[in-house]
């Protein structure tokens, strides 16, 4: 049985990826924090299954500031496979917190393979969950494994050291440490905070009229997202590849954020309009269908649904990135099958069942 290290464990990939190793056999180790609340609730379904729970599934306290809480990890187990993943992953909080972001997102990776080094077993793989922030978002064309990079913000300068420390390890010392150059990936799991969870969670409570408006920052931001469910199949692709070689994650479709306000308004049968211009631009119901009637007695057409606050600007923005992951399709044979409506639609639905569940309770 295989040995796996998972760091950022109860995280949107952690998830999917402690549920893709179990299944395929693994014993998934995975590292999580403390916290005054629970924080495992996407994967509470594994940790309540007693078949896999503490036979296919242990979990431990640590953290990347903290080397003495992961070292004493390589200590008592020999890992196989090493999947960093945890992070600070919020760009626009980056800002906020510099130095704390990098030193989870940059340090954090070094601490892990120097352990790993030193360890019992060098020979165990590593995978960074490094990231198409790196390009900066300064490029016309599609993002490969060969684009120069310019971050653009204290968490993609700390994802950059994560980027280059995993290079370096891997040409100083023989290390089979790989890095995933994923771009924007999404789910029903996806963080709150990150504007395509912000917006389904948003519409879904708005059409329940539990929620009033929607606030956004940058809608021309444009974007590559694919699903998070393939791409963590493709973190494990990576280390099970005869050499270690870097690789880009994308769909190589972009979109912008007006445009995913938009498709998810469509999935929910709502058409929206959009009027004025910068901060004093409005998101407002041009039309709706009857079914979301039923649920949603508050929608009125000229509704305002979406405004834009300065609160969610960045102070350099990202504004284009699309990728092409030509090279993961040639020598993996990897390539996203979920394009951005089946990924919209899966989200909206899931933010819609319990936006409505919410709404029932309220009413009863
Ligand atoms: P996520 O949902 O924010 O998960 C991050 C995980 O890291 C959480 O489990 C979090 O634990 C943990 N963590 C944060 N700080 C930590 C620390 N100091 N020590 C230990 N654990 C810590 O992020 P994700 O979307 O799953 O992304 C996974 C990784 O891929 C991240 O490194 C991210 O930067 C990178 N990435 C993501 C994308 C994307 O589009 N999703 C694209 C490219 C790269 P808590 O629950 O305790 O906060
Ligand atoms: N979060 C957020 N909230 N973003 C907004 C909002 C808002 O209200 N309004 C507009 N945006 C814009 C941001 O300015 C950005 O241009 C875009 O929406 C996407 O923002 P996020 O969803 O926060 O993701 P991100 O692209 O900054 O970062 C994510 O993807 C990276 C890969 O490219 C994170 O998952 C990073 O960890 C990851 O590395």
């Amino acid at each position: 049985m295989k040995k796996a290290l998972i760091t950022g464990v109860n995280g949107q990939d952690g998830a999917y990826l402690s549920e893709f190793l179990i299944k395929k056999g693994y014993e998934v180790h995975g590292l999580r924090r403390r916290s005054s609340t629970f924080n495992t609730s996407r994967i509470d379904h594994l940790i309540n299954n007693p078949t896999i729970n503490n036979k296919s599934l242990f979990l431990y306290y640590a953290d990347l500031t903290d080397s003495l809480s992961i070292s004493k990890l390589f200590q008592e187990h020999n890992f196989d496979e090493v999947y960093n993943l945890a992070a600070q992953s919020h760009v626009g909080v980056s800002f906020n917190q510099p130095e704390y972001t990098c030193n989870v997102d940059g340090l954090g990776a070094l601490r892990l393979l120097e352990i790993i080094k030193s360890s019992r077993n060098p020979k165990t793989k590593f995978y960074q969950a490094s990231t198409s922030e790196l390009y900066g978002g300064i490029y016309n064309e599609a993002q490969t494994e060969k684009t120069p990079f310019y971050p653009k913000s204290p968490y993609a300068v700390g994802k950059l050291m994560a980027y280059w420390i995993t290079v370096n390890y891997r040409e100083s010392f023989d290390m089979f440490a790989c890095n995933g150059i994923l771009f924007n990936h999404e789910s029903p799991l996806r963080g709150e905070t990150f504007v395509t969870r912000k917006i389904t969670q948003a519409l879904s409570k708005i059409v329940c009229g539990i929620q009033e408006e929607l606030i956004l920052g940058n809608l021309d931001a444009k974007r590559d997202w694919g699903h998070a469910k393939e791409y963590t199949e493709l973190m494990w692709l990576i280390l099970q590849h005869h050499e270690p070689i870097d690789f880009v994650a994308a769909t190589n479709k972009q979109y912008s954020i007006r445009e995913f306000v938009e498709l998810c308004c469509k999935e929910i049968g709502v058409i929206i309009r959009w009027e004025g211009e910068g901060l004093n631009e409005i998101g407002v119901v041009e039309d709706y269908n009857h079914i979301v009637n039923d649920v949603s007695p508050t929608l009125k057409k000229g509704k305002i649904l979406v405004r834009v606050s300065e609160e969610y600007f960045r102070p350099s923005e990202v504004n284009t990135l699309l990728g092409d992951a030509s090279l993961a399709k040639e020598l993996l044979g990897w390539e996203p099958k979920i394009g951005i409506e089946e990924l919209a639609c899966e989200m909206i639905t899931s933010d819609l069942t319990d936006a409505v569940a919410k709404y029932r309770l309220q009413h009863l």
